[in-house]
């Protein structure tokens, strides 16, 4: 099984998201191949938009099995007087996955690994898979992991993706348990998945900018099942 999962982190809007869906959901209705990959579980799609269009995109992929909704963060608290936070409680009907661990939430809001370890596991308590990223072996990972994105900082949004054998030597040095899928972030588009797939080490891919356009993302699918 692999992962292509899209962050669309604070970039789009309502609209920007339906013409998005509408340009991807034809690529994809016209791709019978494609859609028998994604129902034999040879490929996951998860699409991660800001809170508030989770319930858009879910209400447009419904009908393709292997396409799944994420939300980009989950808070610290399980429910209560806690204005703003979206708890898993409310996410667990909505979304299938949620982002935990990202290096821009550890650095723009200050995250923690306590915090992060205790997202992870109210999203597991309601069955929400946990997409945990880290940044290099430093970083903890959690049991609760239900998937393991390596993201160097320094490949995110720049247009300079990590070589290969670094992300290969990364892997090893993570220690990823076994049967968790471990995923590459950073500036992963068309013109360099190829590179990661063939080693068959990598098991998909985190991706913020690419997925931004739909038919970059959808070239991308077509790459990871061919
Ligand atoms: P990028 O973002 O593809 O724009 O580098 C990846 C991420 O931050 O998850």
């Amino acid at each position: 099984m692999k992962y292509l999962i899209a962050n669309w982190k604070a970039q789009m809007t309502l609209n920007d998201i339906l013409e998005w869906l509408r340009v991807f959901m034809l690529s994809l209705q016209n791709n019978q191949t494609l859609i028998t990959k994604l129902k034999n579980n040879e490929l996951s799609i998860v699409i991660c938009p800001p809170f508030p269009f989770i319930p858009t995109v879910r209400d447009h992929i419904k009908n393709i099995t292997g396409m799944y909704v994420g939300a980009q963060d989950v808070s610290t608290v399980a429910q209560g007087k806690y204005t703003g936070e979206v708890t898993a409680d409310a996410l667990k009907d909505i979304a299938d996955y949620v982002i935990v661990g990202h290096s821009e939430r550890r650095e723009h809001f200050h995250e923690t690994e306590k915090q992060i370890e205790l997202k992870m596991s109210l999203a597991d308590q309601y069955s929400i898979r946990s997409i945990q990223c880290v940044r290099n072996e430093q970083d903890a990972i959690y049991d609760h992991a239900k998937l393991i994105a390596y993201e160097p900082v320094e490949a995110i949004g720049t247009g300079a993706n990590a070589a290969v054998e670094d992300v290969l030597s990364m892997k090893k040095r993570l220690s990823i348990p076994e049967n968790v899928p471990f995923l590459y972030g950073g500036s992963a588009d068309t013109s360099n998945i190829h590179d990661y797939l063939k080693t068959h080490e990598v098991d998909g891919f985190l991706v913020g900018t690419a997925s931004l356009d739909a038919k970059e993302f959808y070239q991308m699918a077509i790459q990871m099942i061919s």
